[in-house]
């Protein structure tokens, strides 16, 4: 049996069938060979030196931002993730935050369990029809969202590095498609390559009337730049999964009151994490069995 390594706490629906293939250890030691981390957790390089027969990173989640690929490449270590499987959830839950933001769907809840219906009615909210959604990152789940949102009457643009064969508008630079959107939704990969691109010039072109809505990573935001906007009204509102320094939020965004924080469900269903388990356990079994990886990472 294969010594694994499980840094942080991981469910047991992973766990017990990881332990029934490998010898799983919560300890780095020299005879480690696989590695298996959540979607986004850094794993250092001081981390790896340490453990010299390590062959195989396997991601629990789709996002691999925490896995420095070059060393990887390097030391001949695979890298595999939980692509496609949690797309449809992740998607979900970015229309939700649609929803949620221009209804004012929590605190129209928040209103009726405090009793204030009978003093008069919730104040009125806004429409998606006719609205322009902005997705900056139309991959797998970029699509996913864009086909939704498409089903509530909206209009998309997109940004990412080139523009694809889709019926949508594609904008070059990420100001551009905060200026043609209602909804600016960030839906691309994490790490050094997107880094705060929404910032202070992005926000102000979304404008008094835009939204931000983030499914993808805390990092794609600068935080400060989001929350002066938020308390200064250049953007009417933010629905966010994902936060920097997860799962500690700033008291300043939490003070804001004209957002929709919801604590990085986008994947969080049994089925989706069920299915994410096995494709970690499959992608191990394939490695040490001598077969072709189901999700490597390129
Ligand atoms: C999960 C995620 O929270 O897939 C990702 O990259 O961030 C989420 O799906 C996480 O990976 C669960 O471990």
């Amino acid at each position: 049996m294969s010594a694994i390594l499980l840094p942080v706490s991981l469910p047991e629906f992973l766990v017990e069938p990881l332990s029934r293939l490998h010898t799983i250890t919560e300890t780095p030691s020299p005879d480690i060979r696989g590695l298996v981390v959540p979607g986004g957790y850094k794993v250092q390089e001081a981390l790896l030196t340490n453990l010299p027969k390590l062959e195989i990173i396997s991601v629990f989640g789709v996002g691999y931002d925490g896995v420095p690929l070059d060393y990887c490449r390097k030391h001949d270590v695979h890298v595999t993730n939980t692509p496609d499987v949690l797309t449809e959830d992740v998607a979900d839950i970015a229309t939700a935050l649609v929803l949620m933001t221009s209804r004012r769907l929590a605190a129209a809840e928040r209103f009726i369990h405090a009793g204030l219906w009978a003093d008069g009615a919730f104040p009125l909210a806004h429409a998606l029809r006719g609205k322009t959604a902005g997705i900056f990152g139309l991959g797998r789940i970029g699509k996913a969202i864009s086909e939704r949102l498409i089903a509530h009457g909206m209009k998309i643009a997109y940004h990412g590095r080139q523009p694809q064969a889709v019926a949508y508008t594609y904008c070059s630079t990420l100001v551009e498609l905060a200026q043609v959107s209602d909804f600016l939704i960030v839906a691309c990969p994490g790490g050094t390559g997107t880094r705060h691109l929404i910032n202070a010039e992005v926000l102000s072109a979304l404008g008094h009337e835009g939204t931000l809505i983030n499914i993808a990573r805390g990092s794609v935001i600068d935080e400060a730049a989001l929350i002066h906007a938020l308390k200064t009204n250049v953007i009417r509102g933010a629905g966010l999964d994902v936060f920097d320094n997860e799962p500690h939020i700033s008291a300043d965004l939490l003070a804001c009151e004209n957002t929709v924080l919801l604590p990085h469900v986008g994947s969080a269903t049994h089925e989706t994490r069920h299915a994410m388990a096995q494709l970690v356990v499959d992608n191990l079994a394939a490695h040490f069995e001598g077969r072709a990886l189901l999700t490597p990472v390129s």
